[in-house]
Protein backbone atom coordinates (compact mmCIF):
# COMPACT_ATOMS: atom_id res chain seq x y z
CA UNK A 1 0.00 0.00 0.00
CA UNK A 2 2.77 2.33 1.07
CA UNK A 3 4.82 1.34 -1.83
CA UNK A 4 1.87 2.60 -4.24
CA UNK A 5 1.20 5.43 -2.57
CA UNK A 6 5.42 6.19 -3.19
CA UNK A 7 4.74 5.34 -6.56
CA UNK A 8 1.64 7.25 -6.90
CA UNK A 9 3.51 10.35 -5.83
CA UNK A 10 6.12 10.22 -7.98
CA UNK A 11 4.22 9.51 -11.01
CA UNK A 12 2.61 12.90 -10.10
CA UNK A 13 6.18 14.60 -9.44
CA UNK A 14 7.28 13.34 -12.64
CA UNK A 15 4.23 14.28 -15.01
CA UNK A 16 4.19 17.97 -13.14
CA UNK A 17 7.71 18.51 -13.44
CA UNK A 18 8.69 21.37 -15.73
CA UNK A 19 10.40 19.73 -19.20
CA UNK A 20 13.92 20.19 -18.64
CA UNK A 21 14.85 19.00 -22.79
CA UNK A 22 11.65 19.78 -23.66
CA UNK A 23 12.01 16.72 -26.36
CA UNK A 24 9.80 13.73 -25.54
CA UNK A 25 11.36 10.67 -25.03
CA UNK A 26 9.10 8.61 -27.10
CA UNK A 27 7.83 10.73 -30.11
CA UNK A 28 4.24 10.78 -30.81
CA UNK A 29 2.50 8.99 -33.58
CA UNK A 30 2.70 9.94 -37.28
CA UNK A 31 0.94 13.22 -37.81
CA UNK A 32 0.45 14.25 -41.58
CA UNK A 33 2.47 16.66 -43.65
CA UNK A 34 1.29 20.27 -43.98
CA UNK A 35 -1.42 20.97 -46.90
CA UNK A 36 -2.16 23.57 -49.05
CA UNK A 37 1.70 24.87 -49.17
CA UNK A 38 3.05 23.92 -52.27
CA UNK A 39 0.22 23.61 -54.55
CA UNK A 40 2.61 24.55 -57.29
CA UNK A 41 6.56 24.34 -56.84
CA UNK A 42 8.00 27.11 -54.43
CA UNK A 43 9.50 30.54 -55.76
CA UNK A 44 11.75 32.59 -53.74
CA UNK A 45 15.75 33.24 -53.09
CA UNK A 46 18.20 31.60 -50.67
CA UNK A 47 21.56 33.13 -49.06
CA UNK A 48 23.84 29.67 -50.35
CA UNK A 49 24.56 29.90 -53.78
CA UNK A 50 26.06 33.87 -53.47
CA UNK A 51 27.26 34.71 -49.80
CA UNK A 52 26.96 30.87 -48.36
CA UNK A 53 27.79 31.04 -44.76
CA UNK A 54 28.58 34.73 -44.82
CA UNK A 55 25.17 35.80 -43.99
CA UNK A 56 23.59 38.72 -41.40
CA UNK A 57 20.85 40.84 -40.60
CA UNK A 58 22.10 44.33 -42.64
CA UNK A 59 22.40 42.04 -45.95
CA UNK A 60 19.54 39.73 -46.26
CA UNK A 61 16.76 42.97 -44.78
CA UNK A 62 18.61 44.44 -48.15
CA UNK A 63 17.80 41.47 -50.23
CA UNK A 64 14.51 41.63 -48.78
CA UNK A 65 13.61 45.26 -49.66
CA UNK A 66 15.37 44.32 -53.26
CA UNK A 67 12.63 41.14 -53.23
CA UNK A 68 9.98 44.15 -53.11
CA UNK A 69 11.29 46.47 -55.13
CA UNK A 70 12.16 44.92 -57.78
CA UNK A 71 8.79 43.32 -58.64
CA UNK A 72 9.80 39.49 -56.55
CA UNK A 73 7.86 39.43 -54.86
CA UNK A 74 4.51 40.44 -56.89
CA UNK A 75 6.15 37.87 -59.63
CA UNK A 76 5.72 34.92 -56.72
CA UNK A 77 9.02 34.83 -55.60
CA UNK A 78 8.02 34.86 -52.01
CA UNK A 79 9.92 33.10 -49.68
CA UNK A 80 13.39 34.42 -48.47
CA UNK A 81 15.78 30.87 -46.99
CA UNK A 82 18.36 31.28 -44.97
CA UNK A 83 20.68 28.66 -46.21
CA UNK A 84 23.38 26.94 -43.75
CA UNK A 85 25.17 29.31 -41.20
CA UNK A 86 22.39 31.12 -39.08
CA UNK A 87 23.01 29.30 -36.22
CA UNK A 88 24.18 29.94 -32.79
CA UNK A 89 24.94 27.65 -29.97
CA UNK A 90 22.01 25.36 -28.29
CA UNK A 91 20.90 26.92 -25.06
CA UNK A 92 21.48 24.98 -21.65
CA UNK A 93 18.21 23.20 -22.42
CA UNK A 94 18.97 22.17 -25.76
CA UNK A 95 16.92 25.05 -28.24
CA UNK A 96 18.73 26.49 -30.88
CA UNK A 97 19.70 30.13 -31.00
CA UNK A 98 20.70 31.90 -33.75
CA UNK A 99 24.28 33.82 -34.04
CA UNK A 100 23.67 37.04 -32.03
CA UNK A 101 26.40 38.40 -33.97
CA UNK A 102 25.23 37.91 -37.48
CA UNK A 103 21.41 38.57 -36.23
CA UNK A 104 21.44 41.13 -33.92
CA UNK A 105 17.61 41.48 -33.34
CA UNK A 106 17.09 37.83 -33.42
CA UNK A 107 15.22 35.36 -36.13
CA UNK A 108 11.73 36.15 -35.15
CA UNK A 109 12.26 39.73 -35.78
CA UNK A 110 13.74 38.71 -39.34
CA UNK A 111 10.58 36.84 -39.69
CA UNK A 112 7.93 39.98 -38.43
CA UNK A 113 10.44 42.22 -41.06
CA UNK A 114 9.45 39.55 -43.63
CA UNK A 115 6.25 38.92 -43.23
CA UNK A 116 5.57 42.88 -42.99
CA UNK A 117 6.83 42.87 -46.72
CA UNK A 118 4.90 39.88 -48.01
CA UNK A 119 7.49 37.54 -47.96
CA UNK A 120 8.03 34.37 -45.94
CA UNK A 121 10.80 33.16 -43.96
CA UNK A 122 12.73 29.92 -44.86
CA UNK A 123 15.17 28.33 -42.57
CA UNK A 124 17.90 25.54 -42.80
CA UNK A 125 18.91 22.63 -40.77
CA UNK A 126 20.05 19.40 -41.18
CA UNK A 127 18.96 15.44 -40.20
CA UNK A 128 22.47 14.77 -38.61
CA UNK A 129 24.90 15.66 -35.69
CA UNK A 130 26.28 18.80 -37.86
CA UNK A 131 24.76 20.86 -40.76
CA UNK A 132 27.30 20.61 -43.44
CA UNK A 133 28.65 23.70 -42.70
CA UNK A 134 29.08 22.14 -39.06
CA UNK A 135 26.40 24.35 -36.94
CA UNK A 136 24.67 22.53 -34.37
CA UNK A 137 22.10 19.90 -36.43
CA UNK A 138 18.66 18.76 -35.33
CA UNK A 139 19.45 15.08 -34.35
CA UNK A 140 17.98 14.27 -30.82
CA UNK A 141 16.60 17.79 -31.04
CA UNK A 142 13.56 17.75 -34.17
CA UNK A 143 10.37 18.39 -32.30
CA UNK A 144 12.73 21.63 -30.32
CA UNK A 145 13.82 22.56 -33.23
CA UNK A 146 10.33 22.40 -34.92
CA UNK A 147 8.66 24.21 -31.86
CA UNK A 148 11.56 27.47 -32.02
CA UNK A 149 10.92 27.62 -35.80
CA UNK A 150 6.82 27.59 -35.30
CA UNK A 151 7.74 30.34 -32.25
CA UNK A 152 10.07 32.79 -34.76
CA UNK A 153 7.26 32.57 -37.70
CA UNK A 154 9.09 30.30 -39.73
CA UNK A 155 7.66 29.64 -42.87
CA UNK A 156 10.05 26.98 -44.83
CA UNK A 157 12.51 24.22 -43.62
CA UNK A 158 15.08 22.98 -46.00
CA UNK A 159 16.41 20.04 -43.82
CA UNK A 160 20.03 18.71 -45.23
CA UNK A 161 21.47 15.35 -44.83
CA UNK A 162 25.27 15.81 -43.63
CA UNK A 163 26.79 13.74 -40.87
CA UNK A 164 23.93 11.20 -40.70
CA UNK A 165 25.94 8.35 -40.19
CA UNK A 166 23.59 5.18 -39.06
CA UNK A 167 19.88 7.68 -39.62
CA UNK A 168 17.95 5.93 -41.57
CA UNK A 169 16.66 8.32 -44.20
CA UNK A 170 12.78 8.01 -44.11
CA UNK A 171 12.69 7.66 -40.38
CA UNK A 172 14.80 11.00 -40.13
CA UNK A 173 12.81 12.77 -42.40
CA UNK A 174 9.28 11.69 -41.31
CA UNK A 175 10.03 12.38 -37.90
CA UNK A 176 10.83 16.00 -38.34
CA UNK A 177 7.60 16.01 -40.42
CA UNK A 178 6.05 14.78 -37.62
CA UNK A 179 7.39 17.58 -35.58
CA UNK A 180 6.46 20.40 -38.09
CA UNK A 181 2.91 19.36 -37.78
CA UNK A 182 3.18 19.20 -34.10
CA UNK A 183 4.27 22.43 -33.67
CA UNK A 184 1.26 23.72 -35.41
CA UNK A 185 2.60 26.67 -38.34
CA UNK A 186 2.04 25.64 -41.76
CA UNK A 187 5.79 25.03 -42.50
CA UNK A 188 7.03 24.08 -46.15
CA UNK A 189 9.44 21.07 -45.99
CA UNK A 190 12.07 20.82 -48.38
CA UNK A 191 14.27 17.97 -47.98
CA UNK A 192 17.51 17.68 -49.07
CA UNK A 193 19.34 14.31 -49.60
CA UNK A 194 20.40 14.95 -52.96
CA UNK A 195 18.75 11.84 -54.23
CA UNK A 196 21.17 9.66 -52.36
CA UNK A 197 18.09 7.63 -51.19
CA UNK A 198 15.44 8.20 -53.82
CA UNK A 199 13.31 9.97 -52.05
CA UNK A 200 10.74 9.87 -55.11
CA UNK A 201 10.20 6.68 -53.70
CA UNK A 202 9.04 7.47 -50.51
CA UNK A 203 9.01 10.82 -49.47
CA UNK A 204 5.36 11.91 -51.25
CA UNK A 205 3.71 12.11 -47.77
CA UNK A 206 7.04 13.33 -46.10
CA UNK A 207 7.80 16.28 -47.73
CA UNK A 208 7.17 18.90 -50.03
CA UNK A 209 9.92 18.74 -52.23
CA UNK A 210 13.08 16.57 -52.86
CA UNK A 211 16.58 17.03 -53.81
CA UNK A 212 17.45 14.90 -57.14
CA UNK A 213 21.05 15.74 -57.45
CA UNK A 214 23.88 17.37 -55.99
CA UNK A 215 25.25 20.57 -55.38
CA UNK A 216 24.67 22.82 -58.29
CA UNK A 217 27.18 25.41 -59.55
CA UNK A 218 26.98 28.23 -62.35
CA UNK A 219 28.37 26.07 -65.01
CA UNK A 220 26.12 24.94 -67.77
CA UNK A 221 28.01 21.97 -69.12
CA UNK A 222 29.78 18.99 -67.35
CA UNK A 223 33.49 20.36 -65.34
CA UNK A 224 35.81 18.46 -65.82
CA UNK A 225 37.73 16.74 -63.16
CA UNK A 226 40.64 18.36 -61.71
CA UNK A 227 42.66 17.39 -58.55
CA UNK A 228 44.94 19.49 -56.61
CA UNK A 229 48.40 19.53 -55.95
CA UNK A 230 48.57 16.32 -53.36
CA UNK A 231 46.79 14.55 -56.31
CA UNK A 232 43.60 14.90 -54.31
CA UNK A 233 40.22 15.11 -56.71
CA UNK A 234 38.66 18.53 -56.33
CA UNK A 235 35.07 18.66 -55.41
CA UNK A 236 33.20 19.63 -58.49
CA UNK A 237 29.54 21.46 -58.71
CA UNK A 238 26.93 19.60 -61.01
CA UNK A 239 26.27 21.71 -64.22
CA UNK A 240 22.93 22.33 -65.74
CA UNK A 241 22.60 19.54 -68.15
CA UNK A 242 23.96 16.92 -65.39
CA UNK A 243 21.34 17.98 -63.81
CA UNK A 244 18.65 17.91 -66.58
CA UNK A 245 19.59 14.19 -67.01
CA UNK A 246 19.38 13.32 -63.69
CA UNK A 247 16.08 14.74 -62.91
CA UNK A 248 14.37 14.21 -66.56
CA UNK A 249 13.40 10.75 -65.50
CA UNK A 250 11.61 11.31 -62.24
CA UNK A 251 8.68 13.20 -63.97
CA UNK A 252 5.87 10.71 -62.66
CA UNK A 253 7.28 11.35 -59.17
CA UNK A 254 5.88 15.08 -59.20
CA UNK A 255 3.13 16.67 -58.74
CA UNK A 256 0.78 19.34 -56.76
CA UNK A 257 2.25 19.22 -52.89
CA UNK A 258 5.58 17.02 -54.14
CA UNK A 259 7.97 18.01 -56.19
CA UNK A 260 11.48 16.98 -58.02
CA UNK A 261 13.81 19.97 -56.79
CA UNK A 262 17.07 19.78 -59.29
CA UNK A 263 18.57 22.17 -57.20
CA UNK A 264 18.59 26.46 -56.67
CA UNK A 265 19.23 28.83 -59.50
CA UNK A 266 22.32 30.03 -60.44
CA UNK A 267 20.87 32.55 -63.22
CA UNK A 268 23.11 36.04 -62.22
CA UNK A 269 25.67 34.15 -60.39
CA UNK A 270 29.28 33.34 -60.59
CA UNK A 271 31.10 31.88 -57.99
CA UNK A 272 34.98 30.47 -57.43
CA UNK A 273 35.39 27.00 -55.36
CA UNK A 274 38.92 25.85 -54.94
CA UNK A 275 40.33 28.64 -56.95
CA UNK A 276 38.35 27.59 -59.93
CA UNK A 277 36.15 30.24 -61.58
CA UNK A 278 31.97 29.58 -62.40
CA UNK A 279 29.85 32.05 -64.51
CA UNK A 280 27.19 31.62 -67.16
CA UNK A 281 26.41 33.65 -70.39
CA UNK A 282 22.93 35.23 -70.77
CA UNK A 283 22.11 32.68 -72.92
CA UNK A 284 23.11 29.91 -70.40
CA UNK A 285 21.17 31.53 -67.58
CA UNK A 286 17.79 31.81 -70.06
CA UNK A 287 18.42 27.89 -70.91
CA UNK A 288 18.94 27.31 -67.46
CA UNK A 289 16.00 29.00 -66.36
CA UNK A 290 13.66 27.64 -69.19
CA UNK A 291 14.57 24.38 -68.45
CA UNK A 292 13.49 24.55 -64.67
CA UNK A 293 10.14 26.19 -65.90
CA UNK A 294 10.07 23.12 -68.16
CA UNK A 295 10.63 20.32 -65.06
CA UNK A 296 8.20 22.39 -62.73
CA UNK A 297 11.22 23.28 -60.79
CA UNK A 298 11.60 24.76 -57.59
CA UNK A 299 12.40 28.64 -58.56
CA UNK A 300 14.49 29.99 -55.67
CA UNK A 301 17.05 32.51 -56.82
CA UNK A 302 20.52 32.07 -55.82
CA UNK A 303 22.45 35.77 -57.04
CA UNK A 304 23.01 38.66 -54.80
CA UNK A 305 19.75 41.12 -55.58
CA UNK A 306 21.54 44.22 -54.51
CA UNK A 307 23.18 44.29 -57.72
CA UNK A 308 21.31 42.70 -60.57
CA UNK A 309 21.84 43.53 -64.15
CA UNK A 310 18.50 44.02 -66.42
CA UNK A 311 19.40 40.98 -68.41
CA UNK A 312 18.98 38.64 -65.22
CA UNK A 313 16.14 40.85 -64.08
CA UNK A 314 14.19 40.19 -67.29
CA UNK A 315 15.20 36.20 -67.48
CA UNK A 316 14.03 35.59 -63.77
CA UNK A 317 11.20 37.93 -64.14
CA UNK A 318 9.77 36.32 -67.48
CA UNK A 319 6.09 36.27 -67.02
CA UNK A 320 4.88 33.87 -69.32
CA UNK A 321 7.59 31.79 -68.80
CA UNK A 322 6.70 31.85 -64.80
CA UNK A 323 3.31 30.45 -65.88
CA UNK A 324 4.52 27.50 -67.20
CA UNK A 325 6.47 26.60 -64.24
CA UNK A 326 3.59 27.34 -61.79
CA UNK A 327 0.97 26.03 -63.94
CA UNK A 328 -1.44 24.12 -61.96
CA UNK A 329 -2.14 20.95 -63.64
CA UNK A 330 1.86 20.34 -62.04
CA UNK A 331 3.05 18.21 -64.24
CA UNK A 332 6.72 17.76 -65.26
CA UNK A 333 7.76 18.19 -68.98
CA UNK A 334 9.01 15.38 -70.69
CA UNK A 335 11.91 15.44 -73.37
CA UNK A 336 10.65 13.87 -76.41
CA UNK A 337 14.23 13.38 -78.92
CA UNK A 338 17.39 14.58 -78.72
CA UNK A 339 18.91 14.52 -81.58
CA UNK A 340 22.86 15.83 -81.87
CA UNK A 341 23.24 18.79 -79.46
CA UNK A 342 19.00 19.77 -79.99
CA UNK A 343 16.79 18.83 -76.72
CA UNK A 344 13.05 18.62 -77.44
CA UNK A 345 10.80 19.51 -74.58
CA UNK A 346 7.25 19.39 -74.16
CA UNK A 347 5.20 20.42 -70.84
CA UNK A 348 1.09 19.70 -70.98
CA UNK A 349 -0.56 22.96 -69.38
CA UNK A 350 -4.13 24.07 -68.61
CA UNK A 351 -7.09 24.24 -70.99
CA UNK A 352 -5.35 22.34 -73.45
CA UNK A 353 -1.91 24.10 -73.75
CA UNK A 354 1.80 22.92 -74.14
CA UNK A 355 4.97 24.55 -73.60
CA UNK A 356 7.31 23.87 -76.00
CA UNK A 357 11.38 24.28 -76.32
CA UNK A 358 14.37 23.99 -78.09
CA UNK A 359 17.62 23.67 -76.32
CA UNK A 360 20.85 23.83 -78.25
CA UNK A 361 23.32 22.09 -76.01
CA UNK A 362 26.14 23.08 -79.00
CA UNK A 363 29.08 25.15 -79.33
CA UNK A 364 27.55 26.44 -82.37
CA UNK A 365 24.04 28.00 -83.26
CA UNK A 366 21.60 25.74 -85.01
CA UNK A 367 19.02 26.12 -87.97
CA UNK A 368 16.35 24.14 -86.86
CA UNK A 369 13.08 23.34 -89.08
CA UNK A 370 10.06 23.01 -86.97
CA UNK A 371 7.91 20.16 -88.50
CA UNK A 372 5.22 19.73 -85.73
CA UNK A 373 4.52 16.68 -88.15
CA UNK A 374 7.34 15.40 -86.64
CA UNK A 375 6.87 16.13 -83.12
CA UNK A 376 3.51 14.64 -82.57
CA UNK A 377 3.45 13.79 -77.87
CA UNK A 378 1.32 10.86 -77.19
CA UNK A 379 2.29 11.62 -72.90
CA UNK A 380 1.35 8.17 -71.52
CA UNK A 381 1.82 9.78 -67.92
CA UNK A 382 -0.81 12.99 -68.50
CA UNK A 383 -3.03 11.20 -70.92
CA UNK A 384 -2.38 14.11 -72.80
CA UNK A 385 -1.72 13.97 -77.10
CA UNK A 386 -0.45 17.24 -79.19
CA UNK A 387 -2.79 15.92 -82.23
CA UNK A 388 -1.13 17.93 -85.02
CA UNK A 389 -2.74 16.90 -87.67
CA UNK A 390 -6.09 17.66 -86.66
CA UNK A 391 -5.59 20.73 -83.83
CA UNK A 392 -4.41 24.06 -85.17
CA UNK A 393 -2.53 25.78 -82.26
CA UNK A 394 -1.58 29.38 -81.74
CA UNK A 395 2.51 29.73 -81.10
CA UNK A 396 3.11 32.35 -78.73
CA UNK A 397 7.17 33.13 -78.61
CA UNK A 398 8.01 33.22 -74.64
CA UNK A 399 11.31 34.72 -74.41
CA UNK A 400 10.10 37.35 -77.58
CA UNK A 401 6.77 38.56 -76.70
CA UNK A 402 6.51 40.86 -79.49
CA UNK A 403 6.91 38.60 -82.19
CA UNK A 404 3.82 37.90 -83.72
CA UNK A 405 1.95 34.60 -82.95
CA UNK A 406 2.26 32.15 -85.58
CA UNK A 407 -0.04 28.70 -86.03
CA UNK A 408 0.88 24.93 -86.65
CA UNK A 409 -1.20 24.20 -88.73
CA UNK A 410 -2.91 21.05 -88.90
CA UNK A 411 -3.46 19.01 -91.85
CA UNK A 412 -5.20 21.30 -94.79
CA UNK A 413 -6.11 24.16 -92.97
CA UNK A 414 -3.55 25.94 -93.63
CA UNK A 415 -4.02 28.31 -96.98
CA UNK A 416 -2.96 31.43 -98.23
CA UNK A 417 -4.77 33.29 -101.60
CA UNK A 418 -6.91 29.20 -101.71
CA UNK A 419 -3.61 27.30 -101.70
CA UNK A 420 -2.63 24.60 -99.17
CA UNK A 421 0.93 25.94 -96.95
CA UNK A 422 3.31 24.21 -95.45
CA UNK A 423 3.53 24.55 -91.55
CA UNK A 424 7.10 24.05 -91.41
CA UNK A 425 9.71 26.89 -90.30
CA UNK A 426 13.05 27.75 -89.75
CA UNK A 427 14.04 28.99 -86.47
CA UNK A 428 17.96 29.75 -85.38
CA UNK A 429 18.85 28.56 -81.85
CA UNK A 430 22.47 30.23 -80.44
CA UNK A 431 24.56 28.11 -78.52
CA UNK A 432 23.70 27.49 -75.48
CA UNK A 433 20.56 28.59 -75.66
CA UNK A 434 16.70 27.71 -76.06
CA UNK A 435 13.36 28.75 -78.21
CA UNK A 436 10.25 28.71 -76.01
CA UNK A 437 6.74 28.98 -77.14
CA UNK A 438 3.05 28.52 -75.57
CA UNK A 439 0.97 26.39 -77.82
CA UNK A 440 -2.46 26.86 -77.44
CA UNK A 441 -5.69 25.11 -79.43
CA UNK A 442 -7.66 27.20 -81.97
CA UNK A 443 -10.58 26.47 -83.23
CA UNK A 444 -9.65 24.82 -86.71
CA UNK A 445 -10.48 27.00 -90.09
C1 LIG B 1 24.49 21.01 -48.84
C2 LIG B 1 23.26 21.40 -49.65
C3 LIG B 1 23.42 22.81 -50.19
C4 LIG B 1 23.65 23.79 -49.05
C5 LIG B 1 24.84 23.36 -48.21
C6 LIG B 1 24.98 24.16 -46.94
O1 LIG B 1 25.61 20.91 -49.65
O2 LIG B 1 23.06 20.50 -50.69
O3 LIG B 1 22.29 23.18 -50.95
O4 LIG B 1 22.49 23.85 -48.26
O5 LIG B 1 24.74 21.99 -47.83
O6 LIG B 1 26.07 23.79 -46.19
Amino acid sequence: MKRSILLSALFLLLAAAPLTTAQPRRPSADLPKWEGVADTPQMGWSSWNCFMTDINETQIKAIADAMVELGLVDAGYIYLNLDDGWHGERDERGFIREDRTKFPSGIKALADYLHARGLKLGIYSDAGNFTCACYSGSLGHEYQDAYTYAQWGVDYLKYDWCFTNNVNPQGAYTLMRNALRKAGRPIFFSICEWGSNKPWEWAQDVGHSWRTTGDIGPAFAPVPVSYDENGKRRWKPMSVLEIIDRNEPLRAYAGPGHWNDPDMLEVGNSSTVDGIFYDMTESEDRAHFTMWCMMAAPLILGNDLRSISEETLAIIKNKEMIAVDQDPLGIQGLRLKKKGDLQYWFKPLVNGDWAFCVMNTGEEAATVTLDWSALEVDDKLSGRKTRFDTVNYEVCDLWNPAAKPFRTLAKGTGKQRGRLVTAKRDVTIPSHDVIAYRLSPVAAR
